[in-house]
């Protein structure tokens, strides 16, 4: 499934100059900023409100919006993606180890050993980038509790095979979502599944909040807890537990309000750029698949090289051009200097020779053709 039909060669961005002829340096992401008008717009309700923080009417509108966005029960603003890692795994008290990715953002990993526990890394299927399924059994041990996730580059992990080994040894599921902002599997949000899912709404995403996330949960109790969790563990003057603040201000939830209304726009932009580079770059690298029934976002535009020095070879020659692609994602978490070193020689190998290439609403036909044709020179 795709959103073809939406994307269309309107949606690249012709009308400016390209970067390359107003000398600006292209990096791999561009946080989109709504019009200035429809932002000050949500700051006057900031000022009339004089509410700045601690749930506030922004806060709340926001937190309704996306539940119902996505259709799901539960789902709460936090300060950063990072932290609604952090709190989703307190919340559904995981302890001890949890089988987790090795190819995904550090933060994966680092909210597993904030909270205390110990990650156990199961290697990745090739073809998604995602944790495979047919090696986590073997990986279980009775300390395990716990499977976190990454549908990495908003690619869905195999949902189903993952609901039926929890389901089976009683562990928890909880997916880093933070790439995967409206992407739907077999017709509903990929949020829907596990036992919590979490957002980064950083600047450089899709949807952002200049800072922030949001954990989704499906259990009322878990709800009733993260909040108690982010935001200090007490209700007035009664204490229940030991909390974090991890809330999220006004004045962030109203660049939600302001950048949300875009959102189809920026991913029609973005789904048009990626069809471009397919393109232009068809037969000359190797691309991550989408599982079938899903419905993308075009996050990211991860290209995998033949091998190492090819891709040292198309960052430097893009460099050169004052084009910065990134090593999304690398080190492969497992050989972190701060973790127990296991070997995963899939993800180790992937993480070796992919980069992301630049996309960005606003990222110029030209530039794009630029870039491609520089990526086909380097044998
Ligand atoms: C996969 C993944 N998980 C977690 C995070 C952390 O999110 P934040 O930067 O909002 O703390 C990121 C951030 O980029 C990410 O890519």
């Amino acid at each position: 499934m795709s959103r073809m039909g939406n994307a269309t060669s309107e949606h690249i961005n012709m009308a400016k100059e390209p970067d390359e002829l107003l000398g600006v340096p292209i990096h791999v992401t561009r946080a989109f900023l709504p019009p200035r008008a429809e932002y000050d717009a949500w700051l006057d309700r900031v000022y009339e409100s004089n509410v700045l923080t601690n749930n506030g009417p922004i806060h709340k509108e926001l937190e309704v919006t996306l539940q119902q966005r996505f259709n799901v029960p539960f789902l709460r603003l936090m300060s950063n993606g990072t932290l609604a890692l952090q709190l989703a795994m307190r919340a559904l008290g995981v302890r001890g180890k949890v089988i987790t990715t090795p190819f995904s953002y550090v933060a994966t990993t680092s909210a597993i050993l904030w909270e205390g526990c110990e990650p156990v890394f199961v290697d990745i299927d090739p073809h998604t980038c995602c944790i495979d399924p047919s090696l986590i059994e073997r990986a279980i041990t009775p300390e395990v509790t716990a499977i976190m996730a990454t549908h990495v580059y908003g690619i869905p992990c195999d949902v189903e095979a993952i609901q039926e080994i929890a389901a089976k040894h009683g562990l928890k599921v909880i997916y880093d979502a933070a790439h995967a902002f409206d992407v739907e599997y077999k017709g509903r949000s990929i949020l829907s599944w596990g036992d919590a899912s979490t957002l980064s709404f950083h600047a450089t995403k899709l949807f952002h909040t200049v800072e922030g996330g949001a954990v989704v949960l499906h259990s009322e109790e878990v709800d009733k807890q993260l909040r108690l969790l982010r935001s200090f563990g007490h209700v007035g003057d009664e204490h229940f537990c030991l909390g974090m603040n991890a809330k999220m201000s006004e004045v962030h939830a109203a660049m939600g309000m302001a950048v949300l209304p875009h959102v189809e726009e920026l991913i029609d932009q973005r789904h048009a750029i990626c069809g471009l580079y397919d393109r232009l770059l068809e037969g000359c690298v190797t691309r991550p698949g989408l599982p079938d029934g899903t419905l993308y976002n075009y996050a990211y535009y991860p290209i995998l090289l033949r091998d190492l020095e090819q891709r040292e070879a198309v960052m430097a020659a893009l460099s050169d051009q004052g084009i910065f692609a990134r090593r999304y994602f690398f080190p492969s978490l497992n050989t972190l200097p701060y973790v127990q070193q296991q070997r995963m020689g899939i993800s180790e190998e992937v993480s070796e020779r992919t980069i992301c290439l630049p996309l960005f609403p606003g990222l110029h036909a030209n530039d794009v053709q630029r870039i491609a044709q520089i990526v086909r020179s380097v044998r």
